[in-house]
């Protein structure tokens, strides 16, 4: 069964359709790009899966349920966590508890946690798991430091980091090579990779080589509008996406 299907999604801003009949099956375990030029709908497409966005038409369904009144803070408990574009983390707080912020799903689960809250056991296990992916991400040097001393490619780790640590089934990417140098991308690739043995990613980029060395699979937008989906050496040979890449003027 599929982690995450959009079906026929068409979202309308106004006059203007920035979604158009878009449908998209993620399957467990495999990494799948988003990719198309500018303003394709990416990212319109990346919001209507985290709930920020309400489509025109057409629906979201999570492991085959179809989602109703899908909000952002429904994501947790479905098990999908997210990074967005850019950083997002808190400046006065430090890189461990802004990792900590992410560790929400697990503190919430029964309902003694909730009347309670955190039992200091827990705090400590929700502690160790942080650090312990600050430690695969290999940012655990700076838990006790504050983003803002960190290098930014660093400071995505963290962010990252906080997306990871509620153990997600589904992780949503928007653009995290955004910024980063050409050796951080090449950790960046290896590092989402590894991350297909426990979970589904779906990896919203603008650049083509990044997406093609490391998805399993690829819907490429133009317009609003799927033109092609398939493995990444098919997608690549498709001369519809050659022509949209091509036509996209920077
Ligand atoms: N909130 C909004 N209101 C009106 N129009 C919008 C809104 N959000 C996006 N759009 C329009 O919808 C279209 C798709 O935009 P979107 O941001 O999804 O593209 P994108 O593929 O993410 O582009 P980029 O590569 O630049 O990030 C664009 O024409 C954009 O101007
Ligand atoms: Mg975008």
């Amino acid at each position: 069964m599929s982690i995450l299907e959009a079906r026929g999604v068409t979202v309308r801003f106004g006059g203007l359709t920035a979604l158009s009949d878009v449908s998209v099956t993620v399957e467990p375990g495999t990494v799948h790009g988003i990719i198309g030029p500018n303003g394709a709908g990416k990212t319109t497409l990346f919001n209507v899966i985290c709930g920020f966005t309400r489509p025109t038409e057409g629906s979201l369904l999570v492991r085959g349920e179809p989602l109703r009144n899908h909000k952002p803070h429904h994501l947790a408990r479905l098990g999908i966590a997210r990074t967005l574009q850019g950083l997002g983390l808190f400046e006065h707080s430090t890189v461990l508890d802004n990792v900590l912020v992410g560790a929400d799903r697990h503190a919430r689960t029964g309902a003694l946690g909730a009347l309670f809250g955190r039992g200091a056991r827990e705090e400590t296990a929700l502690r160790e798991r942080a650090v312990e992916v600050l430690t695969t991400l290999g940012v655990e040097k700076w838990a006790n430091a504050l983003p803002g001393a960190l290098p930014y490619g660093l400071r995505k780790r963290v962010a990252l980091a906080r997306a990871l640590v509620s153990e997600p089934d589904l992780l949503m990417l928007d653009e995290p090579a955004a910024g980063l140098s050409e050796s951080e991308r090449t950790e960046l690739v290896d590092l989402i990779g590894g991350l297909r043995e426990s979970m589904a990613v779906v990896l919203v980029e603008h650049h083509m080589d990044l997406v093609m060395t490391v998805c399993d699979r690829i819907t490429v937008l133009n317009f609003g509008r799927v033109i092609a989906s398939g493995p990444p050496a098919a997608v690549q040979a498709d001369p519809d996406v050659a022509e949209a890449y091509l036509g996209a003027a920077p």
